[in-house]
């Protein structure tokens, strides 16, 4: 069995990589360029589709389990667990917004900056709270068959962009992440 712990980690890693490609673009845009908004995009494509659907809800499961083996942690679970919600919604709105920019449509520059600042340090700091707070205990206190209830929260789903040979739509993101690497 893959160690969960390590898994869970390295995604995060991936999820940083990402947020720090996508802050490079909104430095980009600070300086009065055009961003590459087809990256943001897929950047943001791929944190909704894969994250939000894959990442999040297995950690939905082992924070319940972690709550009830350790309820010191309830609070900060509980908030991780809201912060889900909120990254979810802010993610779509700035998918929204990346979507109608691309289509053509004229968005007002300060709203972008807002959806897209909210997002990078929102999800910054979620990751590094789990990182902080969560991984650790969850390594000490998880038991296997906790672990087994977190695979099994979602069905199986390949990781389109970190997975070998990534899906046709996210090329051009891998290969941007390896010139960062
Ligand atoms: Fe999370
Ligand atoms: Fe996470």
């Amino acid at each position: 069995m893959i160690n969960p712990i390590a898994a869970w980690h390295t995604e995060h890693v991936y999820f940083n990589q990402l947020l720090g490609l996508l802050q490079k673009q909104i430095d980009v845009f600070h300086g009065g360029e055009r961003p590459n908004y087809e990256l943001m995009l897929d950047i943001v494509a791929y944190l909704r589709d894969y994250s939000d659907r894959f990442h999040h809800p297995r950690e939905e499961v082992a924070f319940a389990r972690l709550a009830k083996r350790c309820p010191d942690l309830g609070l900060v679970l509980s908030r991780l667990s809201q912060e889900h919600r909120v990254i979810a919604h802010a993610g779509e709105a700035l998918r929204e917004q990346l979507q109608a920019i691309l289509g053509g449509a004229v968005v007002q520059r300060a709203a972008l900056e807002v959806a897209a600042a909210t997002y990078l340090v929102y999800y910054g700091n979620h990751i590094a709270k789990e990182e902080e707070d969560v991984l650790t205990r969850a390594a000490k206190e998880l038991t296997l068959e906790d672990w087994e209830a977190v695979r099994t929260a979602v069905a199986p789903g390949r990781d389109p962009l970190f997975d070998g040979d990534p899906q046709e739509r996210f090329r051009e993101l891998r290969r941007q992440i390896a010139l960062e690497a």
